[in-house]
């Protein structure tokens, strides 16, 4: 099976019948980014994102060396295998699930958003961690290695339009007018519970992360949500979940909490977008943050699925829209995925909801099975994309000449209140 890459440059050159969702994809992330940058709007660039503006505090990328733009694919995979060899234990490569194949070849542990976290812990004497993943995965990375190890992004651009979707001024202004209903957030009810626990996704800035740690919160994964929710419910009278909606939603319902209960949080409308009536009965309330690539995914594409493989097992991811995880026969992590694949007996057939270039990859390591994409058009994490093999040899190559470009560093005061959320996750037990 050809890379999800390859798929998408045959397509734009009609050279197959599959479709895409952004043709710009076919180019290299530097012309997308300089046309985003000279229409003056900041942009997620092409596919999935599209539509998701970035805010204006996003790092923006600089232009990197044109030999790195200009270098065929074989000399750059020389160059990187040799900036590697060179480096040896001096680096550590982590690549997202979602990397795409050109990239995730380079990889010394391959992984989700929690995993990498810890495998950034696991190499304390490599002293930088290039992190093939997204904007706030580096993040916790840098908050949870060493003091004298350097994160890197290869591409600053790659961020995370769900991530973005909460800011912290609009979480800040949120907190104002809950306090505002619900009165001192501090002041304990007969339970013993305060009026709100902040629940933040890994999918979130660091300054979310802190922002939790500092008001009693937490952080949670997909694969945890539930045990985190659980670890709210004991401390709180409800929670306030951002930035994923269909996380906060989809756990929640299965926790058994009505959805008239689970009012929506609109930023920069007054209440939210809500009344005060429904906040002051809310159980949890809902930010209004989505994944782009996890909302394609439809009831429609799970009925058509199992019309032609009888029998299909559909697993989605949680941040799917609830019609979807409802209609689907089971939902979980990027983990859970990965593990009831590998478990199940050989000959099953998978309709898999999230991430292509992880269904690929499944798809072509697991042939005992049939698993394929609910999304019949190809549309990658366009943001995670953006790490192209020219920005890892550019990176790569820096660190030989000893000279750190593209590094995430969180400012310490916001890395140790966002520490302790973290480290509540860590602690919080099913
Ligand atoms: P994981 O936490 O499973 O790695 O997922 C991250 C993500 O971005 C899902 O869209
Ligand atoms: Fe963010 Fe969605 Fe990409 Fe995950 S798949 S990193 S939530 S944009």
């Amino acid at each position: 099976m050809s890379s999800v890459n390859t798929a998408i440059q045959l397509s734009v050159r009609g050279a197959s019948k599959e479709s895409t969702c952004g043709t710009d994809l076919a180019k290299g992330p530097w012309e997308f980014d300089l046309s985003a940058a000279l229409e003056g709007v900041p942009s997620y660039g092409p596919g999935a994102s599209l539509a998701d503006q970035a805010p204006s505090s996003t790092p923006q990328q600089i232009q990197i060396p044109q030999q790195y733009k200009d270098a065929s694919e074989q000399e750059l995979d020389e160059r990187i295998l040799a900036a590697k060899a060179t480096l040896g234990d001096r680096v550590v490569i982590l690549g997202h699930f979602y990397q795409r194949d050109e990239v995730i070849k380079y990889a010394d542990f391959v992984g989700d958003s929690f995993q990498l976290a810890n495998a950034a812990k696991s190499k304390p004497e490599a002293e930088a961690i290039v992190f093939c993943g997204v904007h706030f995965m580096a993040e916790t990375a840098d908050m949870l290695s060493g003091p004298e190890q350097a994160v890197i992004l290869p591409n600053l651009a790659a961020g995370c339009s769900m991530a973005d979707m909460a800011d912290i001024e609009s979480v800040e202004a949120c907190w104002a007018q809950l306090e505002e209903i619900y009165g001192d957030m501090t002041a304990t009810d007969a339970e013993g519970k305060v009026p709100v626990i902040p629940v933040t996704y890994m999918n979130s800035s660091a300054a979310l992360k802190g922002f939790c740690g500092e008001h009693g919160g937490i952080v949670c994964t997909s694969s945890n949500a539930k045990t985190v929710l659980e670890w709210a419910f004991q401390r709180g009278q409800r929670v306030l979940f951002f930035p994923d909606q269909h996380l906060g939603r989809n756990t929640a319902k299965a926790m058994g909490v009505p959805l008239e209960q689970m009012p929506m949080w609109s930023p920069r409308k007054p209440w939210g977008g809500t009344s005060l009536e429904t906040l002051q009965d809310a159980r949890v309330i809902l930010w209004h943050g989505f994944c782009s690539v996890h909302r394609r995914f439809s009831v429609a594409q799970i009925d058509q699925a199992r019309a032609e493989y009888p029998g299909v097992r559909v697993i989605v991811h949680p941040e799917c829209p609830m019609p979807v995880v409802d209609a689907a026969d089971e939902s979980g992590s990027t983990d859970y995925i990965v593990k009831a694949i590998q478990a199940a007996p050989a000959g099953t057939t998978f309709a898999i909801g999230t991430e292509i270039n992880l269904v690929n990859r499944l798809a072509e390591e697991y042939p005992q099975h049939t698993i394929f994409c609910l999304d019949p058009v190809i549309c990658p994490c366009s943001t995670m994309y953006r790490i192209h093999p020219g920005y890892l040899a550019w990176v790569l190559e820096s660190l030989v000449q000893k000279t750190v470009v593209n590094q995430i560093r969180v400012p310490e005061n916001v890395a140790v209140p966002a520490r302790v959320a973290l480290e509540r996750m860590l602690a919080a037990k099913p």
